[in-house]
């Protein structure tokens, strides 16, 4: 007896659930158009994964070693200055990959949004440091350090010359002959 009371009563229960579906477009009642395939947002592409977003447009040499799941220390092994290394990667690839690349997020410089807006040297320093501390770890740097100068002291605006969508600018190329590789 008892069994069939709650055989009845899933019966309803299932019912109820099955129209609930029904009405709120869970369920395809009659077959409409199929829906397109749900497209993989760029955030959500692997940095790895160059094809994902550059689709036909060949970015790697042919001749490339497979970089499936490899981090950017992975590529340093080669990528570094020197005869018969593949040189460095710095103005290669746009500030943005080699983020991605090290792990950084979309979201950690623009914020959860839908429309990304330029980013505030505030947040740059926030992860890279005061920018005195930056200055003094390029101290070294022929032929003058990029991050301390007469004219802007350490606080030069990081997004003058690190541009993480478009090639890197020199600016003190504007007026002196410091031949930087920008990254
Ligand atoms: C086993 C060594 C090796 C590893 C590891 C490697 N590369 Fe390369 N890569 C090369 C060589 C060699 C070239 C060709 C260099 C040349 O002659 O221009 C190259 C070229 C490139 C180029 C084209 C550079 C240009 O001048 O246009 C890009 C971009 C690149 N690699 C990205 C990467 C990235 C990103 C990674 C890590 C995810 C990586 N590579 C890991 C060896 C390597
Ligand atoms: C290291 C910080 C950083 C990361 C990571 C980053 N961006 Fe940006 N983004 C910027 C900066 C800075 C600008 C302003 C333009 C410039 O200097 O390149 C910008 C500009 C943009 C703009 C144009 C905004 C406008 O109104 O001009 C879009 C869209 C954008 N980013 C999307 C993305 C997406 C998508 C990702 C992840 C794949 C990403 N960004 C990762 C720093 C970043
Ligand atoms: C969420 C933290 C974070 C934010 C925000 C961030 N960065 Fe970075 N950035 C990193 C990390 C991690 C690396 C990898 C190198 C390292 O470990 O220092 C890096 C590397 C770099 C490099 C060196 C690349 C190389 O070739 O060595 C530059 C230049 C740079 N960032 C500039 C910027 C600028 C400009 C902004 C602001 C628009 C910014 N970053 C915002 C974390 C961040
Ligand atoms: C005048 C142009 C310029 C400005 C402005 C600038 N940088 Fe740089 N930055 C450079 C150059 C050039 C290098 C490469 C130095 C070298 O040859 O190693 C560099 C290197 C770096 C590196 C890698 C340092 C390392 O350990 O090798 C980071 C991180 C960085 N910059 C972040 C920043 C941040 C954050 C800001 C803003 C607070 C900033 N930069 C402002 C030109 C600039
Ligand atoms: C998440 C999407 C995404 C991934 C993954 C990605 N790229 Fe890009 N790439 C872009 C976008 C968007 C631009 C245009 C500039 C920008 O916004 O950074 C770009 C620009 C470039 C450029 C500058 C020249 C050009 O064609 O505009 C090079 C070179 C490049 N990518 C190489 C690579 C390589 C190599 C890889 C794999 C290691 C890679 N990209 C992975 C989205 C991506
Ligand atoms: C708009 C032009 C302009 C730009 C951009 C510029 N400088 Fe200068 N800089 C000058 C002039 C002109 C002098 C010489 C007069 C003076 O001392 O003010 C000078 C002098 C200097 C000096 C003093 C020593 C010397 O060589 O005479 C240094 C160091 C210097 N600049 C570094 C930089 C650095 C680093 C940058 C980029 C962050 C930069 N400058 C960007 C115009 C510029």
């Amino acid at each position: 007896m008892k069994n069939k009371k709650t055989k009845k009563l899933l019966l309803a229960v299932s019912l109820i659930l099955f129209l609930v579906a029904l009405l709120s477009g869970g369920i395809d009642a009659a077959p409409k158009e199929k829906k397109a395939a749900p497209k993989a947002k760029a955030a959500d592409v692997k940095a790895w994964d160059c094809a994902g977003c550059h689709k036909d447009k060949k970015v790697l040499p042919d001749s490339h070693v497979p970089i499936k799941e490899m981090p950017y220390e992975g590529c340093l092994v080669c990528h570094i200055p020197g005869e018969k290394n593949a040189g460095t990667l710095r103005t290669k690839i746009p500030g943005s990959h080699l983020h991605a690349l090290k792990g950084v997020k979309c979201a950690q410089c623009h914020g959860k949004v839908k429309k990304p807006a330029p980013v505030e040297m505030s947040k740059c320093v926030a992860c890279h440091g005061e920018t005195a501390k930056l200055a003094e770890k390029t101290a070294k740097v022929k032929p003058q350090n990029p991050h301390e100068s007469p004219h802007y002291g350490t606080s030069a605006d990081c997004n003058l010359c690190h541009h993480q969508h478009a090639k890197s600018e020199n600016l003190c190329a504007q007026c002196h002959k410091f031949d930087y590789i920008v990254p």
